[in-house]
């Protein structure tokens, strides 16, 4: 909700509580626990939507008592919690909620227990599968078999979603034995986070936008999504996933959908994944030379902190990408002919989501004095400083005839909407979203299976070729072959900046 402070809207912070839930978390003493859902639960305690009956049960195989993990939840929070305020009477409280069951996925142990727990308290229940996906049938399993997979339970299942289409296929099909498609709820963080849902707001509030929104006015759109990290100590798993699995396939082909996709009917969770999955459906296949890879090197004086990928994965002859830049179009009557370009990679010059909408320039211009090109470009800033900038071609200031120069219109939202606007972690979002039953910000299963249907001819090509991605410098933006295949183009890719 907003409110109009001095003439600005600044934000205020509207809680709906949620009902009475008992969630209980898969993978409760493992990293994206600790780091996110932990933290962020207690942020939604804090901010008053968790009822007071709230449970939260974590569930993994160490060995703990509700004493030890609410320790370990406790540390969790001061570690990533990012609170500016501690109390010690309110983590108490929230800590009340929490106990513990030492679990395991595949055996008996636990079970009983946890049963024992979720009995009949007729409230929401939900089952966070924060756990290795080789796990995830085997939880579905025990969940039905011990009386817990029944019509009010729900399921949140984390990527990877599979590696391929054939594995995402059997998954479906495996959690489908056990739990309604409306009971699954596949993540992609990127939906949680507030400036991905502006996207929409952006396109379907305004109508500014939509009238121009397509092929005749649309030179060509652009996803930026870099970071400066490295593979740290996910290697293991990141070298038999690369850029494609791990971003383009989920996180940027989400970003893709929700800026090409046609208006849905309704704010709904089907209509909207009804018209993101069109867009999947009509991209076209990526040709070999659109689709560039690139393998980070060791940042030059800091190659003991910052190793090439090879040595992080420990794999001297690696063949996976932690780089890749593509071209790719969308045959549709909206799209066809305006190509998008997406690049996302590791250990790139600074950690930057941004979507930029290139127009077209004027048919004709009437300013003789004029050489230049001009565009308007519309840029919406996913993170860091999330904001939006049009850029429009105006009259350069003072005499010497009508010279046009393009300024940026900037909006930054902190600047907007205050800086105390409520900061809603994508996963604190998500998880109240899975408590109220509401499946929009979520991937359904035919989704998933079309966005590997596009990915897996990309990947079986570099296999099948044996291609090996071009090394690029770390606190570089890539390959120079990525900026060869906009040059080609006679297109540039937007600077990257913090
Ligand atoms: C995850 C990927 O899904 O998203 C990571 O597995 C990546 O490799 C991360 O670093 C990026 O998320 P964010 O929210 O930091 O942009």
């Amino acid at each position: 909700m907003t409110k109009l402070q001095d003439g600005v809207p600044r934000m205020v912070s509207r809680v709906i509580p949620v009902d009475p839930f008992d969630l209980v978390i898969f993978g409760g003493t493992g990293d994206l626990a600790r780091r996110k859902i932990l933290p962020g639960l207690y942020r939604r305690f804090l901010a008053g939507q968790m009822p007071a009956e709230a449970r939260i049960v974590g569930a993994a195989r160490t060995e703990l008592d509700d004493a030890g993990y609410r320790k370990m939840v406790a540390g969790a929070i001061e570690e990533f919690g990012g609170l500016k305020a501690p109390s010690a009477t309110k983590l108490k409280s929230f800590l009340e909620r929490v106990s513990y069951v030492a679990i395991d996925a595949r055996g008996e142990t636990g079970w009983a227990e946890l049963q024992e727990i979720m009995k009949g308290t007729g409230r929401v229940e939900a089952y966070y599968f924060s756990v290795s996906p080789a796990l995830f049938g085997d939880l579905a399993e025990r969940l039905q078999q011990w009386g817990m997979a029944d019509q009010d339970a729900r399921i949140v299942v984390e990527k990877p979603f599979g590696k391929d289409l054939a594995s995402a296929r059997t998954l479906n099909a495996t959690l489908a034995r056990y739990f309604n498609e409306d009971q699954i709820y596949r993540i992609d963080h990127y939906l949680g986070k507030e400036t991905v849902q502006n996207l929409m707001a952006v396109r379907f509030g305004n109508m500014l936008f939509e009238p121009l929104w397509n092929a005749q006015y649309v030179d060509h759109i652009q996803i930026t999504v870099a970071e400066t990290v490295g593979v740290g100590g996910r290697g293991e798993y990141y070298d038999k996933s690369g850029a494609m699995r791990d971003m383009v396939q989920n996180h940027l082909m989400q970003l893709l959908c929700l800026i090409a996709m046609e208006p849905p009917a309704r704010f709904d969770p089907d209509a909207v994944r009804d018209e993101k999955l069109k867009v999947i459906r009509a991209l076209d296949p990526v040709l070999p030379h659109h689709a560039i890879r690139g393998q980070y090197e060791a940042q030059k004086g800091h190659e003991d902190t910052h190793p090439s990928y090879r040595e992080a994965v420990g794999d001297p002859r690696s063949k996976t990408e932690s780089f890749i830049a593509l071209k790719t179009q969308i045959s549709n009557w909206r799209w066809s002919g305006t190509p998008f370009y997406l690049r996302t990679g590791k250990r790139m010059s600074a950690r930057s989501s941004e979507i930029t909408v290139v127009f077209k320039e004027t048919p004709h211009s009437i300013f003789a004095e004029d050489a230049g090109r001009h565009r308007n470009v519309l840029s919406i800033r996913l993170q860091p400083n999330e904001g939006i900038t049009l850029g429009v071609t105006i009259k350069e200031p003072g005499p010497g005839g009508m010279r046009l120069i393009d300024v940026p219109l900037d909006m930054t939202f902190s600047e907007a909407l205050g800086e105390d606007a409520e900061q809603v972690d994508a996963y604190e979002r998500l998880i109240m979203d899975v408590i109220r039953g509401n499946q929009t910000l979520f991937m359904r299963g035919d989704e998933v299976e079309a966005a590997w249907a596009w990915t897996d001819p990309i990947i079986q090509g570099w296999e099948a070729r044996g291609e090996v991605p071009k090394p690029y410098d770390s606190g570089s933006d890539g390959t120079t072959d990525a900026n060869e295949l906009m040059r080609r183009d006679g297109r540039e890719w937007r600077k990257v900046s913090p």
